[in-house]
């Protein structure tokens, strides 16, 4: 899961799906990461984190740190949260199997809007709004990847 501070969205992202991979008995390695350095090593914003908090999710203890090119060799899929996300990674992609790799995770779960707003600037509201569109996304990427994981099974 990437955005760009790996403070407010990614984090999210990554303590949801994490949760939805625990309810399914499933063991599939989740993590983010920024496509900046600006908050390396910091725990998520505070409003990441109540917000989760209200969900019954605890991110707090994550620490913020910047995508890699090694995370193309680790991960099988790169969910990005929006557009500029999206060139950002793709600059570090070394070939096509890289990029193929990288989706926006909205536009994945065939949502209308394809961007996950960057809340970082707003108040509370913004978070919940984040939450509501990644909840609802990584229930269709879950059920997606379960899918295709029966299919070559
Ligand atoms: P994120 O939000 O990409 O969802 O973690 C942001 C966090 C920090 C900044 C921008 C967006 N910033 O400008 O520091």
């Amino acid at each position: 899961m990437v955005c760009l501070g790996n403070i407010c969205r990614s984090p999210l992202a990554e303590g949801i799906m994490r949760e939805k991979i625990k309810k399914h008995n499933l063991h599939w390695i989740v993590d983010s990461a920024g496509t900046s350095n600006w908050h390396q090593g910091e725990h998520p914003d505070k409003r990441s984190i109540a917000n989760a908090s209200e969900h019954g999710i605890d991110i707090s203890t994550l620490h913020s740190r910047p995508f890699i090119k090694e995370d193309f060799k680790k991960f099988d899929l790169i969910f990005v949260m929006d557009e500029s996300n999206y060139s950002d990674v793709l600059a570090q992609a070394s070939c096509d199997a890289d990029a193929n790799k990288i989706h926006k995770i909205l536009a994945f779960a065939d949502m209308i809007n394809t961007n996950v707003p960057d809340p970082y600037a707003g108040g509370q509201h913004g978070f919940e709004l984040v939450y509501q569109m990644l909840d609802e996304a990584c229930d269709v990427v879950l059920e997606k990847l379960i899918n295709v994981q029966a299919a070559l099974n």
